[in-house]
């Protein structure tokens, strides 16, 4: 079956594609389009661009790009058809589906037929463990007895493999599978003398992925003989990527959305105990230690993970690595230890559904009472211990994105080790500067062209931004202050206007209201409020209104308190004075640039030496009055 044309339609009208990739990625809005850290690679700086207009993306740190669509592909590792109907049940489209031909039929790519014969698999497995006297005898008893439920062993598609050499194959040849798929959905080890099954004598263990079709398999073995190991799982297919998948995803997704948090376990087993005991959010990781993709993975549904340990020590501290890489994620991490000997399958069955749950209730801690037990055990009287258990806290605190939720972990830190927040957050504020450092000569080294320009013109914004404040202040202070007196000689306009012939503002309305500063005083008036007051120009009267109405509360409030800030009137002086200074300032390093420019493009010998001494004259200027601005001139 194939989705109809219609359905492509409808689902692609409905499309928006900041929403879609939202859902994953977190992005903000700069300009006309939208920005985020690359969800396929583990960058620090925001490259992965989304375009609302044309409803593409382009992630320039690897290099992929288009639409919606291929997003979902991309991201979960789907086929087109599959990203179809995850797209159709977001919007609400309804499938239709339509015959394929026969020429469609073969066309049909191998990550589909790799499903079809996994899918085949799993049920042969099924049935070997409900119907056939060795699975009965066998695998079905052995399920029993470790507790599990007939609706349990269905849920999750528990399966029985032989102990024969060729079961699954001889199978599938009867049903006309392809036996080279067999080998691709990594089902039966080929030798050069002879092939065979991967999966005998064991119970077997589907894994699915989210959207429930099954990618891998799981087989623990029955009885212990020695040299093997306990588990054997499927190796890595074109459909099955272990980093990527999360056992028990597809059976927890709703739970954990419900509930919002997800139990991370270690082990099958645990998986499906939780479940058994009413705790359905919970998935694994299996066996393999936590990856980026897995959390993310997570994220999707929640924002908050408890990760469940067993009681032996040794896995602890490993674990340490695992729960940075959560917070770094920006997710919430809080951890249960078991008793000793106790893993999450083995009490829950131990203590029973309704004690178990209460136990989940009322055992967790939060990652810095959990991290800060297990460094700082007996270090109390270890100064040079301790500072490094503190180190090791505020590294793991410094890892979260967010920063509201950093200064809630200082204030919780500072308090469980009886220590002053203050030192704290200069340990933290050390840290992030470093990385701050280290990253920005990476991001420097590494960003494509494009990206570049977009930083050179973010800086340049910047300067252009700080200009525009100095002209404001100017004519703040003009507005405000025409008729006082500097150094209680000059007047105050006459002097700016001095001071400011040749500048012209950037600022087109700023430069309307300096032009009639000038034109005014060269009729001996000084204009002020009650001149603009009646201005025919609206933006020019309003403007002028804001600057006057500004900073006026500020000051009076303080003076109820009897707190005394010096008025601007009493700093006039050298208010006028570090203002003219800056704008000047900047207008020495746009003509430093524009000198910069034209040496480029010069060719007559004369006047680059000429442009070289005037290049040479704005350096001594710039320093001359970075100087008593406090600016270092690099
Ligand atoms: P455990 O040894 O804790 O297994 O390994 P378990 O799930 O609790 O199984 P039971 O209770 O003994 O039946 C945890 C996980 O590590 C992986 C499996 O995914 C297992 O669930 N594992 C373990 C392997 O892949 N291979 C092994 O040989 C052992
Ligand atoms: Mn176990």
């Amino acid at each position: 079956m194939n989705i109809s044309k219609t359905t492509v339609d409808n689902i692609k009208d409905r499309i928006d594609i900041v929403d879609v990739i939202g859902d994953f990625v977190t992005l903000k809005r700069t300009g006309q389009h939208y920005k985020g850290n690359s969800p396929f690679t583990d960058e620090k700086t925001p490259s992965f661009i989304v375009f609302p207009r044309n409803q593409n993306f382009k992630d320039f740190s690897s290099g992929k790009q288009g639409d919606a669509i291929t997003f979902i592909m991309e991201y979960d590792g789907l086929s087109y058809t599959e990203a179809l109907k995850y797209l159709a049940k977001k919007y609400g489209v309804e499938i239709e589906e339509e015959e394929q031909t026969p020429e469609a039929i073969q066309q049909q790519n191998e990550r589909e037929s790799l499903f079809i014969i996994l899918n085949f698999a799993k049920e042969f497995f099924k049935t070997t463990l409900w119907e056939t006297e060795e699975g009965k005898n066998i695998g079905l008893s052995y399920f029993k007895e470790r507790g599990f439920t007939d609706e349990t062993i269905q849920k999750f598609e528990l399966g029985h493999s032989q102990e024969q050499w060729n079961a699954l194959e001889n199978e599938a040849k009867s049903k006309g599978y392809n036996p080279d798929l067999l080998e691709k959905a990594g089902l039966i080890i080929k030798k050069e003398d002879r092939q065979y099954d991967r999966f005998r004598g064991r119970v077997i263990f589907p894994v699915h992925n989210t959207t429930g079709k099954v990618i891998a398999f799981g087989a623990r073995m029955l009885t212990n003989v020695k040299n093997q190991p306990k588990y054997l799982n499927s190796p890595e297919t074109e459909v099955y990527h272990k980093s990527n998948v999360l056992y028990g995803l597809f059976q927890a997704s709703r739970a954990i959305r419900h509930l919002n948090n997800c139990y991370l376990v270690e082990g099958y087993t645990d998986v499906i105990s939780l479940h058994q005991s009413g705790v359905e959010n919970v998935v694994s990781s299996s066996g393999t230690s936590l990856t980026e993709q897995q959390i993310k993975l997570i994220h999707r549904h929640t924002k908050n993970i408890t990760v469940l340990f067993d009681g032996d020590a040794a896995g602890i501290r490993a674990s340490l690595r695992g729960i940075d890489m959560i917070l770094k994620e920006g997710m919430n991490v809080k951890v249960i230890i078991f008793p000793d000997g106790e893993d999450p399958d083995s009490y829950s069955r131990k203590l029973g559904s309704m004690d178990f749950q209460v136990f989940l209730k009322e055992n967790y801690e939060d990652f810095i009472h959990f991290k800060t037990r297990l460094l700082s055990d007996g270090d109390e009287n270890d100064p040079v211990k301790k500072a490094e258990t503190i180190n090791q806290i505020i590294s793991s605190i410094s890892i979260i994105p967010n920063q509201v939720q950093r200064a809630l972990y200082i204030k919780e830190t500072s308090s469980l080790l009886k220590l002053e927040e203050q030192l704290l957050y200069a340990e933290l504020n050390k840290i992030l500067i470093n990385r701050k450092r280290e990253q920005q000569k990476e991001a420097y080294n590494t960003r494509p062209t494009e990206l570049v320009k977009e930083i050179e013109e973010a800086q340049q914004k910047e300067v252009q931004d700080s200009v525009e404040f100095q002209e404001k202040e100017t004519i703040r202070i003009l507005i405000n202050y025409g008729f006082n007196e500097i150094e209680d000689k000059y007047n105050l306009v006459e002097h700016y206007l001095e001071e400011l012939d040749q500048i012209e503002f950037i600022n087109p309305l700023y430069n309307q209201i300096l032009e009639i500063f000038k034109t005014e005083i060269q009729k001996g008036n000084i204009v002020d409020i009650h001149f603009f007051n009646n201005h025919p120009d609206k933006k020019i009267q309003q403007e002028v209104i804001n600057l006057t109405s500004e900073r006026h509360e500020i000051s009076e409030n303080w003076e109820r308190y009897q707190i005394y800030v010096p008025k601007e009137k009493d700093v006039l002086t050298s208010s006028v004075y570090s203002n003219i200074l800056r704008l000047k300032f900047h207008k020495i390093k746009k003509l430093i640039a524009l000198n910069l420019d034209e040496l480029k493009k010069e060719k007559d010998s004369d006047r680059i030496t000429e442009l070289q001494q005037i290049s040479m004259e704005l350096k001594k200027a710039e320093a001359a009055f970075s100087n008593p601005l406090g600016i270092v001139v690099s």
